[in-house]
């Protein structure tokens, strides 16, 4: 179930991590907040590296940051940027391997929502478990 406090406060968790963020070369700092089937919050925020490609986003953090603690099922996640930026390939590849069904709310810094979508409307045709073999 997914209700309107729920959205609220994942806009806030997400909002309030962003300030977190390491982002000194892009200087585009994002703040995700993933809430989980047990109620729980992970938040993450986009962490540079000088090297560039070594850097990585938001949402992939939360999502490992939930997993690494034993979390596998999601109800949601937001994001928060400057203007509403939406997740990238690799992200999304992340989070669809959990369910397709992930709500993805993308909000702006004063915590509007952009977009409301679902993870299988960012990414049909996800590589998914399913496609290996046993
Ligand atoms: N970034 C995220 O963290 N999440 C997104 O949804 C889009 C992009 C980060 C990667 C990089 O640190 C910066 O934003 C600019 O691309």
């Amino acid at each position: 179930m997914w209700t309107d406090e729920q959205r609220r406060k994942l806009i806030q968790a997400a909002q309030e991590a962003r300030r977190w963020a390491y982002a000194p070369y892009s200087k585009y700092p994002v703040g995700a907040a993933l809430l989980s089937a047990s109620g729980k919050i992970y938040d993450g925020v986009n962490v540079e590296n000088a090297a560039y490609p070594t850097g990585i986003c938001a949402e992939r953090v939360a999502v490992f940051k939930a997993v690494s603690e034993g979390e596998r099922e999601f109800i949601a996640i937001a994001v928060v940027t400057d203007n509403g930026g939406s997740p990238c390939g690799s992200c999304r590849q992340v989070i669809s391997e959990f369910g397709l069904e992930t709500i993805v709310v993308l909000a702006d810094a004063q915590g509007q929502v952009v977009l409301e979508t679902s993870i299988s409307e960012l990414l049909p045709g996800a590589f998914r478990p399913e496609h290996l073999p046993h």
